[in-house]
């Protein structure tokens, strides 16, 4: 081999090493350097919003610029638009504006996503409030302290002044439920904080627990004080929370959120706004029953469990959950509704709510203290039976023992 050979050997291997060294400099620095955002788009009929609006409220806009819409050029027109004759239309600086863009509106164009959330328990959360099942809140707190308290989570009715602004004691609200001036229900700014409108964020459990915290509603804690929330706390840099599709077990494996099990994406199954959709059981009645299609909802559910748990013991989770339930509606739930009923019938109850003390006590064995293990076999044994044994003697042993 000549001088001449040799040197054309090295130089060729020096580009290769060289060409090599650029290539994975190159990758690197795709991974260190933040991809370029996307710019916002400010179409025609938002230029003056969004000039103006700058000025006088730079965060609206800074989030809005940092979204999605932004980059398509989805405005603040394309939300907050309204119509001459609509009861929230609002003159204001030459356009008709609706201070509150509701689900109608989101609709224009997520048509699947606001069909879903407008027949979930959700959307109907304001009108429940009515119903008895806090009605001793209601008492104990006195009406007007109970729906102030009741509709930051529930949502209540937002009532439109003259000239279409809003009537300060009703709004600002975003309870999951809220009536709306346009006469539709719910808001989907609830869980999507405007006006960045970021699925990861959505997709954290903190933005559940706002309303499914505490005694009366405790998933937060449960799920905080499970695995799937440690886990959750100690790998939250490993969630890829800002993936496009994140699904469970390509996406992400670490722990799963609420949104995870209840309305993300699955293997099986797209995202649903339809929280009820793969819920089995009905947890909010005293003897908690399966609901209709309870099997074809937890099969629903299970496509989750699956990225992460084997089939068997996944089955074995509902077998023990099941269980749990049974045994607490057929020790304590059913006999107890049984002796009220015929309570009721004998004529020692009124027909007035929580105005006998075992109205209170029958109320506890599955609200509060009734939730507590040891508290609720106290509860059932030294408080339940002798208030009704006082009422009508006798009356555990005729109904319970079949006499
Ligand atoms: C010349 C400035 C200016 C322009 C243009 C403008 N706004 Fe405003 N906007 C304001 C100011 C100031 C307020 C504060 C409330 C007021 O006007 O009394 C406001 C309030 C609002 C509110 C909330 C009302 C409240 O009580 O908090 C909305 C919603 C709104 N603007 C949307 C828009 C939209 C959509 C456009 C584009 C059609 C727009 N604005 C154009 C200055 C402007
Ligand atoms: C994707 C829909 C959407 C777009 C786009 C949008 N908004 Fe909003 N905006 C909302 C929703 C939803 C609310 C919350 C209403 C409520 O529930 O009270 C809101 C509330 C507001 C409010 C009142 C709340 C507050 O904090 O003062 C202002 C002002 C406002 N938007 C201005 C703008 C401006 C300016 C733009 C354009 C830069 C814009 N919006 C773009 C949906 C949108
Ligand atoms: C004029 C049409 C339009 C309106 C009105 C609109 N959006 Fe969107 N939205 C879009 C488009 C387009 C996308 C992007 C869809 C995609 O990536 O496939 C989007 C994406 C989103 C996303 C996902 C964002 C992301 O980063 O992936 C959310 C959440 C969202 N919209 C919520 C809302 C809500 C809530 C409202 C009502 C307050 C609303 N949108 C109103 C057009 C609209
Ligand atoms: C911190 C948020 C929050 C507050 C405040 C709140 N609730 Fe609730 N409420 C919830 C949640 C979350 C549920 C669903 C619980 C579940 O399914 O486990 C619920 C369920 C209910 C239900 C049962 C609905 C059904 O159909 O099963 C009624 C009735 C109710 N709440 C009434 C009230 C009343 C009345 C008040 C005020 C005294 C009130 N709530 C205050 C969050 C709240
Ligand atoms: C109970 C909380 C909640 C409410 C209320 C809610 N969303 Fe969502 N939304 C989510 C979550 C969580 C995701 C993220 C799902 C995922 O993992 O991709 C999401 C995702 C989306 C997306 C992204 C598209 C997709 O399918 O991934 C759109 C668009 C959207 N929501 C629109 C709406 C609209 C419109 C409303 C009101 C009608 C609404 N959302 C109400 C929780 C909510
Ligand atoms: C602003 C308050 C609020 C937020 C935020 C919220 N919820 Fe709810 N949720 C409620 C209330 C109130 C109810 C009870 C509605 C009723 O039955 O009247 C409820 C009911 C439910 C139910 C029972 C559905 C059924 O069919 O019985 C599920 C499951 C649920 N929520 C999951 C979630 C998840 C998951 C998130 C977050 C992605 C979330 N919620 C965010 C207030 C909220
Ligand atoms: C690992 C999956 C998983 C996670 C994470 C999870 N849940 Fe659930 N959730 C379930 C299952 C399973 C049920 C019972 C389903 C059945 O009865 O078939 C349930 C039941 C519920 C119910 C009761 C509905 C009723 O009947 O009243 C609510 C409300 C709820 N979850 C909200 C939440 C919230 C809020 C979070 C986060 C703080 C959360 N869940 C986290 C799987 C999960
Ligand atoms: C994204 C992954 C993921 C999903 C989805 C998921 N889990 Fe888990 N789960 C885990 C991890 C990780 C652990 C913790 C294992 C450990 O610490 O040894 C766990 C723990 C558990 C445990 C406690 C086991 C123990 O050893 O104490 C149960 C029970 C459970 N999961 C049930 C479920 C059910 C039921 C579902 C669906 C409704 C589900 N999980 C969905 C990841 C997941």
């Amino acid at each position: 081999m000549n001088l001449r050979v040799k040197q054309q050997i090295v130089i060729l291997i020096s580009l290769f090493f060289m060409g090599s060294l650029l290539t994975v400099g190159y990758i690197e620095s795709e991974r260190l350097i933040p991809k370029k955002k996307a710019k916002a788009v400010v179409t025609n009929k938002n230029l003056s919003c969004v000039k103006c609006h700058s000025e006088k409220t730079p965060g609206i806009v800074a989030q809005w610029k940092e979204s999605r819409h932004a980059t398509l050029g989805v405005g603040c027109m394309d939300c907050h638009q309204a119509k001459e004759g609509e009861p929230d239309a609002w003159d204001h600086e030459e356009s008709l504006v609706a201070i509150v863009p509701t689900p109608k509106d989101c609709a224009r164009c997520h048509e699947q996503q606001a069909k879903e959330f407008a027949v979930s328990a959700h959307a109907v959360a304001a009108r429940n409030v009515g119903s008895l099942d806090h009605f001793r809140e209601l008492v104990a707190e006195g009406v007007a302290p109970a729906a102030g308290g009741c509709q930051k989570c529930h949502g209540s009715a937002i009532k439109v002044l003259k000239g279409g602004q809003l009537d300060p004691l009703t709004w600002p609200n975003t309870g999951i439920g809220v009536l709306n001036p346009d006469g539709s229900t719910g808001t989907c700014s609830a869980c999507h904080s405007r006006h960045q409108f970021a699925p990861a964020q959505a997709r954290q459990p903190d933005t559940c627990a706002k309303c499914h915290l505490r005694a009366e509603h405790p998933q937060l804690e449960v799920y905080g004080e499970s695995k799937h929330g440690i886990l959750f706390r100690a790998r939250r840099g490993e969630m890829n929370l800002a993936s496009v599709e994140w699904i469970a077990g390509k996406d992400y494996t670490a722990a799963p959120t609420c949104a995870t099990c209840h309305m993300s994406r699955t293997k099986g199954q797209p995202v649903t706004h339809d929280v009820g959709q793969r819920i089995g059981r009905a947890l909010g009645p005293i003897v908690s029953e399966k609901r209709e299609g309870w099997e074809k909802k937890r099969k629903n559910m299970q496509s989750a469990c699956g990225a992460c748990h084997g089939p068997e013991f996944v089955k074995a989770a509902y077998v023990q959950y099941d269980a749990i339930l049974d045994g607490y509606n057929e020790k304590y739930a059913a006999p107890a509704k049984k002796i009220m009923a015929a309570l009721g019938k004998e004529g020692k109850l009124t027909s007035a709510p929580f105005d006998e003390k075992i109205e209170w006590t029958f109320f506890e064995l599955w609200h509060g203290k009734g939730r507590r293990p040891e508290e609720l076999t106290r509860l059932y044994v030294s408080d339940f039976i002798p208030e009704a044994e006082a009422l009508s003697p006798g009356i555990a042993a005729r109904l319970l023992k079949g006499k």
